[in-house]
């Protein structure tokens, strides 16, 4: 619809009364106010402020006005326009304004909150030190093997030389398995329900591994030297748990068969170990023994200058060169290939290390006991 051409008709420009004008301007107000949100405001323009608005219809009938009459009627529609455009920014400062705030009060963070309501867990200790002692050999050249917790007797007793009669068998106190107890695929179990499944291990029953011994007849079974491996492992004896005893513990292993390997080698190796976990200051001293699976024998102390009652050998572990009647059985030829193996308790190289007295502290998972070794995840 044009009024341009149209001739002068008061009817027609009646948008440009003032009290029209001024009425445009008020309803705008009033929807602008009725605006809930930038969004609904944004809306509510094209009705007050397009090209179909009152004031821009409006505009449109100056054209259509005597020009003597055009000025005053552009300041007012000009006015009316710039009235309704003002309401409409004011309206839309305001409402980004509160929206502003909105968010800021439903947003907020109180930063003075107590941020560690479900605290992390942390590593233990002792896993942290197992994988120390594996990375210290590691570096020497050595690998790490590892074996089941559940182990074939065979592994445990026989092929380490301690025969069904052998009065080892009893010194060790042992778990037992009931075969028929073993769910077939159990994680960690040796052999198919000790029914002799595995190759090398003729039948034998199953017993929660007493040492991680039985990880050097496997190595020996499976690889060929040169060997030079540590078997970090859980190990089972029934004890009660007291202050000095677990029933379940941790030990380390070390095994090496190679041509002409001696006792030196051992007590190198040892005394190396001994520098590397608890300063240069330490050493190891061997009083001799007796293991049936090494021969000669001895178990060895260490010298901790820092023992938390002072300087003091403590007692450590036990080794030996590998019997030849075990290199045997392992199918090697003792006249070629001799060896030697050592193993130690974690927990004990822990608490000697840590002075740690209780090793009831050790098996209870306080995550605060292994904090305090800064070990947090
Ligand atoms: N297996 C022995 C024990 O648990 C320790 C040992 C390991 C001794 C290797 C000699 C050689 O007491």
């Amino acid at each position: 619809m044009t009024y341009r051409n149209d001739p002068y008709d008061p009817k027609q420009v009646a948008l440009l009364d003032q009290a029209t004008l001024d009425e445009a301007v008020s309803a705008a107000e009033k929807a602008f106010a009725a605006a809930a949100d930038p969004d609904a405001l944004t809306a509510a323009r094209p009705a007050h402020l397009g090209d179909r608005a009152p004031v821009s219809l409006a505009r449109r009938e100056i054209g259509a006005l005597p020009p003597a009459a055009r000025a005053d009627a552009g300041r007012r529609v000009n006015a009316a326009r710039a009235a309704i455009q003002a309401a409409y920014d004011a309206r839309l400062a305001e409402l980004r304004e509160a929206q502003a705030q909105r968010v800021l009060a439903e947003e907020r963070v109180d930063v003075t909150l107590p941020w560690d309501r479900r605290p992390r867990g942390a590593r233990h200790p002792l896993t942290t030190l197992m994988e120390r002692i594996g990375d210290l050999f590691v570096g020497m050249g050595y690998e790490v093997a590892e074996g089941p917790e559940v182990e074939l007797e065979w592994y445990n007793f026989d092929a380490l030389n301690i025969g069904p009669d052998h009065p080892a068998r009893t010194m060790m106190d042992t778990f037992y398995v009931a075969a028929a107890r073993v769910a077939s695929g159990a994680a960690n179990v040796a052999g198919a329900a000790g029914a002799g499944g595995e190759s090398a291990a003729p039948a034998s029953g199953l017993v929660l591994r007493t040492h991680t011994s039985p990880v050097q007849a496997r190595t020996m079974l499976t690889r060929r030297p040169p060997i030079y491996v540590v078997c970090p492992g859980r190990v089972y004896r029934t004890d009660e748990l007291d202050a000095t005893h677990t029933p379940v513990f941790h030990q380390v292993e070390g095994l090496v068969v190679d041509r002409g390997i001696t006792m030196a080698h051992l007590k190198g190796t040892l005394d190396h170990f001994a520098r590397a976990m608890f300063g240069p200051q330490a050493a190891t001293r061997w009083r001799p023994s007796y293991f049936p699976f090494t021969e000669p024998s001895a178990e060895f102390d260490l010298w901790f200058p820092e023992h938390r009652e002072g300087a003091r050998w403590v007692e450590w572990g036990g080794c030996g060169m590998v019997n030849p009647r075990v290199l045997v059985a392992c199918g090697l030829d003792p006249q070629e290939y001799s060896g030697f193996a050592f193993g130690m308790g974690i927990e004990r190289t822990l608490m000697v290390r840590h002075g740690i007295s209780d090793m009831r502290d050790m098996v209870e998972g306080d995550v605060r006991f292994a904090r305090a070794f800064g070990m947090g995840v």
